[in-house]
């Protein structure tokens, strides 16, 4: 499915439940059963979990049991709760203090304080104190209005509900963040996407019963409005607030120049990692408020500050463990379990290291403080190994030469294209014998592109393998559908639907059914190369037989690699049974489209050199259209050798040895035409 139809389907199901909803806590008339309505959540709490730029402020996982209240009462900002402009480079930062000295008519070497603060990642508050006393707390809203939600933020231990201090002011709204410590968030991973997603949802709770069982913190950083604050800077400010009882960010700093804002920048984003809660920039506010004064707004930021961002698509992070995945062609992959870290709005917790000579190359090991990337969809991976930073006693990672499954031999093959030991490391057992395999083997047969099984997702393979359910994919064609029923999370409707798709199933395409095998070297394209070769899905099954599977070698794209692949599935029992198995349940459609006796038939053509205004696959279509075949050797079966632009010399001489019919592009033309 596409990014936007993934989106298409999931706002339908936010804007369902939003329904179910109202209906239940605002209106007290639910529509559905409890049990309907958990599953529409689970569906959207799945869909958070493997798409995660999938986000919306009805989603249940922004909300902990309860639907924030929409009785939230709306309360205007006394002094707006504004946003920062952002940078992103050095230069960013120059020009941003090149402006300030021009708005300031100061001299080019005008030096200027700043209060750098690290950018907690988290939902900013309004807290307005009376005499000293806690009386209303606000949200940021759209930073006009805010919501009311005092209740909840007085269940944060970290907001003194009273001020006895001499100098705190009569009146002051103090500004912060509100967040979750990461060690926290790990305990509620499985509710919300990222920590920012848990405060927020924690605190618009409308039972603040429900926010006091999250641990929220609080950090402050500024004023709103105020009747008697006697500060001059942002540094004696935070001071103060430490005074009065309020958390401060330990690793704010003041810093001359952009020179030195830059090495704090750097310094801070290598302890990224090690600290207990997301940051995802710093901010810089000029220090002394007349000039923040002087200063002042631009539409709705001030001029005088900006947020330095980190780069979104990377981050820096420790390795706890690393794990031994074991891949459907049995390959060994290397997977990073680290700290939990946010890149972009995400938090990451796995990065591949790809292979054994990967793992080798950059000298990755447990306890090494690494950099991690992650673009787009793409599974995040370690780029680097930051060695000042490794531990004393650590060890050399051994990657291992038995299979973690199944004790198998590892082996790394060589590869007679590049003359190589692979830099794959793999489990020599032929499939269906090692157990991770087998999974892996089974959540491939279902996948969209094979079987596209509707309701067997990859949870569900694997605790249908552990219950075994299934061992074998003909296992899926005949279900024990009164077992699944007793199952946790299933009911007679998802049993229903699950049969019901099985069943439709039961027709597959002859190239798809082939693919479904997962026979290695064979994806989609040699899948439908070869089906169209044998014809009949029956020559699949005879394949095994005398020396059968060497003439897929006359297929073009079809070469020893994919030969010596199948052979190798078909010395196997298992895979021989399965394919029996198979073949005994379904109905394997033959996706033969072309002519069947076309004027082509029993020649065969090569190709070598270029066309012109044709591309190869066109030629190679229009020849199996007209029932000819293409083969990728010469030997005394071809019939024709169509010669392009800049031909394989030795190809021309070896056809002219064995006197077959040499075609330009312009006879190859003619003899289509004769055909049409
Ligand atoms: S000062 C006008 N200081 O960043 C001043 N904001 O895009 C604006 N933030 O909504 C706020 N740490 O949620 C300030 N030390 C800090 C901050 C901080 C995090 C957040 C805050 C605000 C956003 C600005």
């Amino acid at each position: 499915m596409r990014n936007n139809e993934i989106k298409k389907n999931y706002l339908k199901k936010i804007k369902e439940i939003a329904k179910l909803n109202e209906s239940y806590y605002d209106k007290n008339s639910p529509l559905v059963l409890d049990s309907e309505y958990d599953l529409l959540k689970n569906e959207i709490l799945n869909l958070e979990k493997k798409f995660k730029f999938l986000d919306h402020e009805n989603s249940p996982s922004k909300i902990v049991g309860f639907k924030p209240s929409k009785t939230f009462q709306k309360i205007n900002h006394k002094v707006p709760m504004l946003s920062l402009a952002n940078a992103f480079t050095e230069n960013d930062l120059m020009n941003f203090e090149k402006k300030i000295i021009n708005f300031l008519n100061e001299k080019k070497n005008f030096e200027i304080e700043y209060s750098a603060e690290p950018k907690i990642d988290g939902i900013s508050a309004s807290l307005i104190y009376k005499d000293g006393k806690f009386v209303t707390g606000l949200s940021r809203g759209d930073g006009q209005t805010g919501e009311d939600i005092t209740a909840n933020l007085k269940t944060i231990i970290d907001i003194p509900q009273l001020i006895n201090a001499k100098d705190f002011p009569k009146e002051i709204d103090i500004r912060g963040e509100v967040f979750i410590k990461n060690s926290d968030f790990k305990k509620l991973q499985d509710k919300f996407a990222n920590p920012r997603n848990a405060a927020s949802g924690s605190l618009r709770q409308k039972n603040a019963d429900d926010t006091k069982k999250i641990p929220l913190k609080f950090i402050a950083y500024t004023f709103g409005f105020e009747k008697g604050l006697k500060i001059q800077n942002q540094e004696n400010f935070l001071k103060k607030l430490s005074e009065w009882g309020f958390k401060t960010n330990n690793l704010n700093k003041t810093i001359i120049g952009t020179q030195n804002l830059m090495t704090n920048y750097n310094e801070i984003e290598k302890k990224r990692s090690d600290l207990d809660f997301d940051i995802d920039g710093i901010v810089y506010k000029i220090n002394d408020f007349k000039l923040q004064k002087r200063l002042g707004f631009v539409a709705n930021a001030p001029r005088w500050a900006i947020a330095h961002k980190f780069s979104a698509n990377s981050g820096i992070s420790k390795i706890l463990d690393i794990d031994i995945q074991i891949g459907r062609t049995g390959a060994l992959t290397p997977v990073a379990k680290i700290n939990p870290v946010n890149i972009g709005g995400v938090t990451v917790s796995n990065a591949t290291l790809h292979n054994e000579d990967e793992i080798n190359r950059k000298d990755v090991r447990i306890g090494d403080t690494v950099k991690i990337e992650r673009a787009g969809d793409v599974i995040p991976h370690i780029i680097s190994v930051d060695l000042k930073k490794r531990i004393k006693n650590s060890i050399k990672f051994s990657f291992p030469k038995k299979c973690p499954s199944c004790g198998s031999e590892t082996i790394k093959e060589y590869n007679t294209i590049t003359k190589k030991k692979d830099a794959v490391r793999r489990c020599s057992s032929e499939g269906f014998e090692c157990e991770k395999i087998v999974i892996e083997k089974i959540k491939h047969f279902v996948s969209k592109e094979a079987f596209n099984i509707d309701g067997l997702g990859k949870k569900i393979v694997e605790n249908f393998f552990k219950q075994k359910i299934v061992r074998l994919p003909q296992d899926i064609f005949t279900l024990d559908y009164n077992k699944i029923e007793k199952m946790e999370g299933w009911g007679d409707q998802s049993v229903l639907n699950l049969r019901y798709s099985i069943n439709q199933r039961k027709k597959i395409s002859f190239e798809k059914f082939i693919y479904s095998l997962g026979i290695r070297h064979i994806g989609l394209e040699n899948a439908k190369l070869i089906s169209k070769n044998l014809k009949s899905p029956v020559n699949f099954l005879h394949l095994s037989k005398s020396n059968k599977i060497e003439e897929l070698l006359n297929i073009d794209g079809i070469g020893e690699t994919q030969i010596n692949s199948i052979k190798s599935f078909f010395s196997n029992k298992i895979n021989q049974k399965v394919v029996n198995e198979l073949f005994k349940i379904l109905q394997i459609n033959n996706s033969f489209d072309t002519k069947k006796n076309g004027p082509l038939k029993n020649k065969t053509f090569m190709l070598t050199g270029k066309l012109t205004g044709m591309s190869r696959a066109e030629a190679k279509s229009l020849i199996e259209q007209n029932s000819g075949s293409i083969i990728s050797n010469i030997s005394k079966k071809l019939n024709y050798l169509i010669v392009g632009d800049k031909p394989t010399k030795r190809k021309i001489d070896a056809a002219n040895e064995m006197n077959i019919e040499i075609l330009t592009q312009k006879d190859f033309i003619k003899i289509l035409n004769k055909t049409s």
